[in-house]
C-alpha cells in the first residue's frame, strides 16, 4: 500500500464542447471526489495543441471547458482548477520523462495508433509524446489517484511504469535526499519519490458510446453532432438526438445477458443507469416495457433533468469571462507552488545544478 497522502489529479482537453461521455466517464466522479480528497483538475491546453487549434479557438475552448466544469459543480476554492500551460513545470518534467521512456513503450499506445491510422509519418512528435506529458501532469504533483474514463487506462499504465522506472533508476539519490517534513524516512525507501498512480475508472460509465454507432466511443471530435449529447444542448436537441439514436429491431431487453451483441441498446441503458446512479440490472427490471421508443422518452426526461441546470449555468458563466479567467489564474498560482516544490527535488535527484 502506498504511504503517500492521497491526492487526486485529472485533466481534460479544451478541444470543443464537453459531451456526455466526459461528464459520466470523468467529471461526475471528479465532483464526488472533491468532498473527500484534495483534488487538482487541469484544462490541458498543451495537449490540445496536438490537434492544431487556431489561437482564438484554443482560448475560447479553454474558457468554455472551465465554464462547463464550474457549471457541473467543481468547486474552485476547495480544489485547484487551472490551465496546464500556465505551469511550465509540466513541460519540464515531460522532457525528463521523454528521456526515461523507451520508444517501444510509446509505440504500443493504442490511442496514438487510432488517431494517426496509416499516416504515422505525418503525425507530430507532440502527438506521439502526448502520454509522457500526461504522466508529467500527474506526477509533478505526486498525485496518487486519477479518475478517468476507460480510454485513458493504457496512458495511466505508462505513467505507472515511468514512476517505477524513475524510482528504481534514482533509488540511491532518492534515499539520500533530505525531502523535509513532506516525506518521512520510510516513504523514501518503501515508495520511492513518485507514487505509483491508481486509476479510478467507473464501472457503469467507463465508456459511453456514440448514439449513431454503438461500437465507437462518444467523442467531441465525431463529425456528426447527432452522435453525442453536448453538455450545453437544449431540451429540444436532446429529445431529437435520443429519438434518432440508433437501436435495433429487437424488443426492449429484460436481462443484462440479453444486451450481449446489442451495443446500441447497451449504451442507452448504460447512460440511463449512470444518470440515475443505478446499474443496468436494476434499470432493466424497473422498465417493464416492450418498445424502445417508450424507454427513449424516459431517457430524454432524465437527460434533460440532469443536464439543463448545467447548460443554463454554462450560458450564464460564458457571459462572465473575467470570472473564468480569474479562477484559472488563481488555480495556476496554487498549482505552481506545489509543482515547483516537487520540481526542486526532481532537479536535485537527476543531478541538475
Ligand atoms: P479527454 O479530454 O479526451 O477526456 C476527458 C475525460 O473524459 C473521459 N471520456 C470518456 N469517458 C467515458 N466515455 C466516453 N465516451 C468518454 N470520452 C471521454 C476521458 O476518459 C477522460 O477521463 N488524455 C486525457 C487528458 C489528460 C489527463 C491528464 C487525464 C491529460 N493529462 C492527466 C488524466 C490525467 C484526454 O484526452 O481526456
Amino acid at each position: 500500500m502506498s504511504t503517500f497522502k492521497p491526492l487526486v489529479f485529472s485533466g481534460i482537453q479544451p478541444s470543443g464542447n464537453l459531451q456526455l461521455g466526459n461528464y459520466l466517464g470523468a467529471i461526475k466522479r471528479w465532483i464526488a471526489l472533491q468532498n473527500e480528497y484534495n483534488c487538482i483538475y487541469c484544462i490541458v491546453d498543451m495537449h490540445a495543441l496536438t490537434i492544431n487549434p487556431s489561437p482564438e479557438k484554443l482560448k475560447q475552448h479553454t474558457r468554455e471547458v472551465t465554464a462547463a466544469l464550474l457549471a457541473s459543480g467543481i468547486d474552485p476554492q476547495k480544489n485547484i482548477l487551472f490551465n496546464q500551460s500556465r505551469v511550465p513545470q509540466h513541460a519540464e518534467l515531460a522532457w525528463i520523462f521523454n528521456c526515461i521512456v523507451r520508444i517501444g513503450w510509446m509505440k504500443r499506445m493504442i490511442q496514438f495508433k487510432d488517431k494517426v491510422g496509416k499516416h504515422h509519418e505525418k503525425a507530430s512528435l507532440g502527438l506521439f509524446a502526448y502520454p509522457t506529458l500526461m504522466a508529467a501532469d500527474i506526477l509533478v504533483y505526486r498525485a496518487t489517484h486519477v479518475p478517468v474514463g476507460e480510454d485513458q487506462k493504457q496512458h495511466l499504465e505508462l505513467a505507472r511504469n515511468i514512476a517505477q522506472r524513475f524510482n528504481n533508476d534514482y533509488s540511491c539519490r532518492i534515499a539520500s535526499l533530505d525531502l523535509g517534513v513532506a516525506m518521512k524516512a520510510e516513504e523514501k525507501t518503501t515508495s520511492g519519490f513518485f507514487p505509483v498512480v491508481e486509476p479510478l475508472i467507473n464501472d457503469t460509465s467507463m465508456r459511453i458510446m456514440s448514439l449513431r454507432d454503438g461500437t465507437k466511443k462518444m467523442s467531441k471530435s465525431d463529425e456528426s453532432d447527432l452522435s453525442r449529447i453536448n453538455l450545453d444542448d437544449s431540451a429540444d436537441d436532446i429529445a431529437k438526438k435520443i429519438r434518432k439514436a440508433k437501436t435495433d429491431s429487437e424488443f426492449f431487453p429484460k436481462t443484462v445477458e440479453e444486451l450481449k451483441n446489442r451495443p446500441e441498446a447497451d449504451n442507452l441503458i448504460t447512460i440511463y443507469a449512470a444518470l440515475a446512479d443505478s446499474n443496468k440490472r436494476t434499470v432493466l427490471t424497473e422498465f417493464n416495457i416492450k418498445q424502445f421508443s417508450d424507454f427513449k422518452v424516459a431517457l430524454t426526461d432524465i437527460l434533460v433533468e440532469k443536464l439543463s441546470p448545467i447548460s443554463s449555468e454554462m450560458r450564464r458563466l460564458k457571459k462572465d469571462y473575467a470570472y473564468i479567467d480569474s479562477v484559472l489564474k488563481n488555480g495556476s498560482r496554487r498549482a505552481s507552488i506545489i509543482a515547483e516544490k516537487n520540481m526542486k527535488h526532481i532537479r536535485d535527484i537527476i543531478g541538475f545544478l
